[in-house]
């Protein structure tokens, strides 16, 4: 049934409407269809006898929308003007398209509306198209914004396009402060002035000074620090060139190197006075019997030669009365040395534990011999810290890891264990090996100075620890384990030394 159309009379508004691909639908002045062309059919899958005579919410719109479409329906019919209006056709076999739709009235003679002229935009795909854009491009952020290292997009004219949040941590400013500005914010003098000129340059020779290779430059944060870092810069073009720029900051890397630096040369440096120390002790020790008994065989020819009544004798004991004066002043500066070194003070402050032997492992592999050995570390979490000298403490780890490092040289399995845990009032750290063991013989004598098995070895390295961990009202220990190498256990007291420490 062809509906009666004296306001758009003609063949050409006919033609025009079955033509175009476009919806187009002409309601009655109470919503019923009145008009459905072939565009719609095809659109929605029902024939246009389907459709016509029933109203549009009836069968089109989706259910959540319903109301809404009556009352702009309503609304269409009181005005002028063309109203414009998205929302969703169900189609026949239940799918949802997306519609968005230009209405006009059309009036009879006296005023009133006869029909509503629909025509929509099917833009469910190109909606889905924009939805699917930014959903990519929301997830290409978030892989940028979760990059450890800060990354910075610029254009041509060297102006911030995007900061990520990295960046924004690095350097301080916000991204929406960053974004519009220089990218010579961030570079400190004299790159500072020379960027543009840097970026101009590359764009008239096309020659690559920075792009394609990771280089180390100094950074700036938004409050002056400067810091080292490490940029790699490439370029892409999206119609548009656009320089992207990682930036790695290396404060922390090069402030733990340094601190290793420093805390390998304490290490040295505690280690010749700890060694000079031993050294001084057991030479002390070594000296003070031999001088003890020169001074009293000295005493003794001098009391013998006082029994004689020769004159020539008076200047003898003279002479040995001086000798043995000499003596008991070299045994009196032995002592005081022995004693000074006794009471060499330790300076003690709370340190992390597992912070403590993570350095000294760290500054005990280094070094070639180290090569091949398999590290696994078990630091129990939570451990806290402890009051100690951190670098006695470090220098014993350094010396019981090396000895374990020597001593697994010979032997084809290579694999060294450190852990902490915490046993009964104690912090212990353990070492263990899977080198030959200890030898009964060294096992006797392994704390004394001077016993040692290495060729190059002091023996020291071990009567130094016991001195330290007994400062520290330790306990240190070797055993050999059943499966071969050896385990040295450093136990450390917990509240117990805090106390004592703090009597001392
Ligand atoms: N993990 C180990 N496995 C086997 N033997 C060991 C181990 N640790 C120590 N020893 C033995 O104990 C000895 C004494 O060790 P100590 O650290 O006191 O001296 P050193 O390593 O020989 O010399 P240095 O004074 O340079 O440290 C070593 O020479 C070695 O024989
Ligand atoms: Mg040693």
């Amino acid at each position: 049934m062809k509906p009666d159309l004296e306001d758009i009379d003609g063949a050409l508004s006919e033609l025009v409407i079955e033509t175009v691909d476009t919806p187009v639908v002409i309601l009655g002045a109470d919503g019923s269809i009145v008009r459905f062309n072939s565009a719609s059919e095809r659109l929605t899958g029902y024939f246009a006898d389907e459709a016509i005579g029933r109203k549009v919410w009836d069968f089109l719109i989706i259910e959540k929308e319903r109301d809404t479409v009556k009352s702009i329906f309503e609304k269409t019919q009181g005005e002028n003007t063309p109203t414009h209006f998205t929302n969703f056709w169900k189609t026949k076999d239940g799918q949802q398209r997306r519609i968005e739709w230009s209405n006009n009235t059309i009036r009879n003679k006296l005023g009133d509306v006869s029909y509503i002229l629909a025509t929509g935009i099917d833009v469910t795909d190109q909606v889905a198209t924009e939805f699917a854009l930014a959903e990519t491009q929301a997830y290409l952020r978030s892989i940028i914004d979760a990059c450890p290292v800060a990354v910075i997009t610029i254009n041509e004219q060297g102006l911030i396009q995007s900061f990520s949040t990295e960046a924004e941590h690095c350097f301080g400013y916000r991204e929406a402060e960053a974004i519009g500005r220089n990218v010579n914010i961030l570079i400190p003098e004299p790159g500072h002035s020379q960027h543009d000129r840097y970026i101009k340059h590359y764009l008239e020779t096309g020659e690559k000074k920075i792009i394609g290779r990771a280089r180390p430059i100094f950074a700036k944060r938004e409050n002056g620090e400067k810091f080292p870092a490490m940029l790699h810069v490439s370029e892409f073009k999206d119609g548009t060139r656009i320089f992207v720029g990682f930036v790695e900051d290396l404060t922390h890397q090069r402030m733990t190197e340094r601190r290793l630096e420093e805390t390998q040369f304490q290490l040295q440096h505690a280690g010749r006075i700890g060694a000079m120390g031993e050294i001084a002790t057991s030479i002390a020790h070594e000296l003070n019997q031999p001088l003890t008994a020169a001074a009293s065989l000295a005493g003794a020819v001098s009391l013998n030669l006082k029994k004689t009544d020769y004159p020539e004798t008076k200047d003898a004991i003279e002479l040995l009365e001086d000798v043995v004066g000499e003596i008991r002043r070299a045994s009196e500066i032995i002592r005081q040395m022995r004693d000074f070194i006794r009471k060499r003070k330790t300076e003690k402050s709370l340190h992390r534990v597992n912070k403590v032997v993570e350095e000294a492992t760290a500054v005990a592999l280094i070094g070639a011999e180290s090569a091949g050995i398999k590290l696994e570390t078990d630091l129990v979490e939570g451990l806290g810290e402890l009051q100690m000298d951190r670098i006695q403490i470090q220098q014993v780890l350094v010396n019981v890891i090396r000895n374990a490092v020597d001593a697994m040289q010979e032997t084809t399995e290579k694999r060294l264990k450190i852990s902490t845990s915490r046993i009964g009032g104690f912090v212990e750290i353990r070492v263990e090996d899977t080198g030959p063991g200890i030898t009964d013989e060294m096992m006797k004598r392994l704390f004394e100075p001077f016993a040692t098995s290495k060729e190059s070895g002091m023996g020291i390295g071990l009567s130094i620890s016991k001195t330290i961990i007994d400062a520290h009202q330790g306990k240190i220990n070797a055993i050999n384990k059943e499966s071969g190498g050896c385990v040295f256990t450093i136990n450390l007291p917990e509240g117990a030394y805090d106390e004592a420490a703090k009597r001392r």
